[in-house]
């Protein structure tokens, strides 16, 4: 997104406030929303809107909140941090930012603790402030309770923001308020901060007293209003981030159905992290996905999957309740596979094209080629699996020493019977046969019957012992 006002634009994210209700140990902006802190949706709308600069108060839980941003964006530059130690209010609170706020920027504030706000809303914002003017985020609320109203003179022009708390009557009649956010020069912010003070109801430092400053220097106060409450929704409770939650999910799926995805209920339809989808593809109810997930043309997806960090080729079927998580190592499934009922693909699983995994079968760091089978209650970990491989039910390979982990290769058209234990390192030659039952801990050649297990004894007319009589 470019900026059309050819200013820099430096970012401030209110974040040191304590969220007593949420009733946590954890700082409140570190609370998840799509499996991601809510102040780092704060800190991606920022990047998108490229701010050069993108500073977080901080202040409750300040270590832990500068920790988690950092480790999760060592890349990060622009990212700074202040402190507000005690938090003395919104106004003290951009104050500590004011070493880090170069002059020529336009700077945007924003709290920690409202997540959905849109860049492109934010864009409109700084279009309105134009470099020069004090531009404020609006909405009407059919309840305004507890929020800084808008006051207009007769002729429209905003002239003051009044706290729910310091208004009259009149006053909290208005149901226009101000979102929290706001676009401002900073050389004007600077000077404006400097004089703030907290005779107030609260006796707090409020920021939102720069607009008395604004009109008695005859800078224009613009407000743009905005219609989507979503966007300037603050999170003070778990309800009100579930609400949140639901919110954002019900826009990731309106996004993916207007590109042509079959949701079957939006409503039961979770993203947490990126999915990308090809063509004619459809999900089922009640599936999450996370980290990053594709899906290529023509994927369906079972009810209740899980699915992580994975990619899907087109054609590939995922039954119900399969759990695929790719970690680091991703998962690949190859073009028209049958995953699950039940499955389960670990980190590492590399799965070709028409590859059957069926109910609990659990696949670690392993490939299978093309047309391989496990059908039905198998583990294959660190195994290299041929084409048409048939893996028997009950079937694993060992593949941990108590030390070590070490590799299974099963050649091309190989078939493993049922209840084969196969004991890293090994090799199963092409073409070759296990006997049901075997444990194999040596190589087998090609195209040979590998049968380890004791030989049957069948003794005839066998008498079963009987019950002695009750004395
Ligand atoms: C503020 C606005 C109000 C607006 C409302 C919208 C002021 C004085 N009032 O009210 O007009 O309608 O937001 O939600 O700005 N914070 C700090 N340090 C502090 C105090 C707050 O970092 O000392 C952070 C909070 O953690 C939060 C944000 O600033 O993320 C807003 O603070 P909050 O107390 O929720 O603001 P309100 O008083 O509700
Ligand atoms: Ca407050």
């Amino acid at each position: 997104m470019t900026n059309s006002s050819s200013r820099p634009v430096d970012v401030v994210v209110m974040a040191a406030g304590k969220g007593t209700r949420m009733k946590s140990a954890l700082p409140k902006v570190l609370h998840t929303l799509a499996g991601k802190p809510m102040v780092q949706h704060v800190i991606d709308t920022a990047r998108n809107l490229n701010a050069r600069r993108t500073i977080v108060i901080t202040g409750h839980g300040a270590e832990q909140v500068e920790q988690a941003l950092t480790s999760a964006q060592m890349q990060d530059q622009g990212l700074k941090f202040a402190r507000q130690m005690p938090q003395l209010g919104t106004g003290h609170a951009v104050q500590q930012a004011v070493p880090l706020l170069a002059d020529d920027g336009v700077v945007v504030i924003l709290s920690g603790d409202v997540p959905l706000t849109r860049a492109e809303t934010l864009q409109a914002l700084l279009d309105v402030c134009a470099g020069q003017q004090l531009a404020l985020l609006t909405i009407d609320f059919a309840d305004p309770t507890g929020y800084g109203r808008i006051v207009r003179s007769l002729r429209g022009q905003v002239h003051a923001i009044v706290e729910h708390k310091d208004a009259n009557e009149e006053q909290r009649a208005i149901r226009e308020v101000y979102s929290g956010i706001m676009a401002v020069p900073a050389r004007l912010l600077k000077p404006w901060l400097a004089r703030l003070d907290n005779q107030n109801a609260q006796q707090e430092f409020y920021l939102t007293d720069v607009v008395k400053f604004a009109e008695a220097e005859g800078v224009p106060v613009v407000a743009y209003k905005i219609e989507d409450a979503t966007q300037v929704a603050g999170v003070n409770s778990p309800a009100q981030l579930a609400e949140l939650e639901r919110a954002y999910q019900q826009r990731q799926a309106q996004a993916l159905m207007a590109e042509g995805v079959r949701i079957i209920d939006p409503a039961r339809f979770d993203v947490r992290g990126e999915l990308t989808c090809a063509q004619d593809v459809q999900i089922d109810v009640n599936c999450i996905f996370q980290g990053r997930v594709q899906l290529g043309q023509g994927v369906k997806v079972g009810a209740n999957c899980v699915i992580a960090n994975c990619v899907i080729e087109a054609g590939a079927v995922i039954h119900p309740f399969t759990h695929i998580d790719g970690e680091k190592l991703g998962v690949t499934v190859g073009e028209g596979a049958l995953i699950g009922p039940f499955a389960r693909l670990r980190p590492g699983a590399q799965l070709g094209a028409e590859v059957h995994i069926g109910n609990f079968v659990e696949v670690k760091n392993s490939t299978m080629a093309k047309g391989a089978k496990a059908n039905h209650l198998a583990y294959l970990g660190d195994a290299t699996v041929g084409e048409r491989v048939n893996y028997g039910a009950g079937s694993i390979t060992a593949n941990y020493d108590g030390a070590n982990k070490h590799r299974t290769v099963i050649e091309a058209d190989v078939h493993i019977g049922s209840n084969c234990v196969l004991v890293a390192p090994v090799t199963i030659g092409a073409g070759g046969t296990v006997g049901g039952g075997s444990t194999i801990t040596k190589s087998t050649e090609p195209g040979a019957l590998s049968v380890a297990r004791g030989k049957q004894v069948s003794i005839a007319n066998w008498a079963r012992p009987q019950k002695k009589p009750k004395a």
